[in-house]
């Protein structure tokens, strides 16, 4: 495995990244080459799940810009351009499954089209009134984000791993770069907000309770168990899910953290009881 992010961020400079945000950065390649090359039908899976994820990115905006994050200088820049830049990883994506002959996913579409259920807006209403409670809602926030960014770090840098597709694994080789930034924001941003008792206990309680993986509230559990299989289940991929949590661990009052290996973990032994077979593209060099 290559060098564990963690060491790797500078000090976070919230102008620098505003200035920086643009859409994903696609210099010399070109999408429609994708199409030269196949994908395996579990990278299609995956490919969806994560277009789909991306996509709802402007879903969780709205609902954080509903609380007080709204009112929170730093915070509104940074989920703007957040968003912004994640729409774009969702477009790549969905033109990539396009030139290889596969459908994109609608499902985003469709989570957008439909009448809130009445489970989401409770979960929202009750973001907005501990918002209003304490301005360190804003902790939790941040520590969420930053174990999911640091999650797709690492998912996409095994998609592009494991591709025989060399224009796929390109175009996420550049979505780490994105997905590195957003990391360095929620990181630095969590390890400044949990700086008291207040900002601690409920970060603790509502991650303990209420965290799941990104795209988790989105996709039915097997797709997410599929998705965690492909990427993580081997040696490479158990020693990026304890890179993951132990970077987390770092944070103040999260030194108990070991969610996300958990959680893959528990999928990949749900797909195994269910005999759910994985294919990966043989690669060139292997
Ligand atoms: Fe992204
Ligand atoms: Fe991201």
């Amino acid at each position: 495995m290559t060098k564990p992010v963690f060491e790797e961020i500078a000090p976070f400079n919230l102008d620098k990244f505003l200035t920086a945000s643009k859409p994903l950065d696609l210099t010399g390649i070109n999408l429609d080459d994708a199409g030269k090359y196949p994908l395996s039908m579990s990278e299609v899976k995956v490919l969806r799940y994560m277009q789909d994820t991306e996509f709802y990115t402007v879903h969780y905006m709205k609902a954080l810009m509903e609380t007080s994050a709204l009112a929170d200088a730093e915070c509104r820049a940074f989920l703007v351009c957040w968003g912004y830049e994640e729409c774009f990883h969702g477009r790549a994506l969905a033109r990539i499954l396009e030139v290889c002959g596969h459908e994109p996913s609608k499902r985003s579409l469709d989570e957008f089209a439909r009448p809130r259920k009445f489970a989401e807006v409770l979960q929202d209403a009750g973001g907005r009134l501990l918002s209003a409670i304490s301005s360190d809602f804003i902790a939790v926030h941040n520590t969420w984000g930053a174990i999911n960014e640091l999650t797709a770090v690492h998912a996409y840098t095994r998609l592009a791993n494991l591709s025989a597709n060399p224009v796929l694994a390109q175009v996420c080789k550049r979505i780490v770069k994105d997905e590195r930034r957003h990391f360095a924001f929620y990181y630095a941003q969590a390890k400044r907000r949990l700086d008291n008792a207040l900002a601690r206990r409920m970060t603790k309680t509502a991650i303990r309770a209420l965290w799941e993986p990104v795209g988790g509230s989105m996709a039915p559990r097997e797709e997410r168990d599929f998705v965690g299989a492909y990427l993580f289940n081997d040696e490479d991929g158990h020693a990026r899910l304890a890179e993951i949590d132990s970077t987390i661990a770092k944070l103040p009052a999260m030194e108990w953290f070991k969610m996300v290996t958990a959680d893959v973990l528990a999928g990949n032994e749900r797909m195994r009881r269910a005999g759910v077979s994985i294919d990966r593209p043989v690669l060139a060099t292997a």
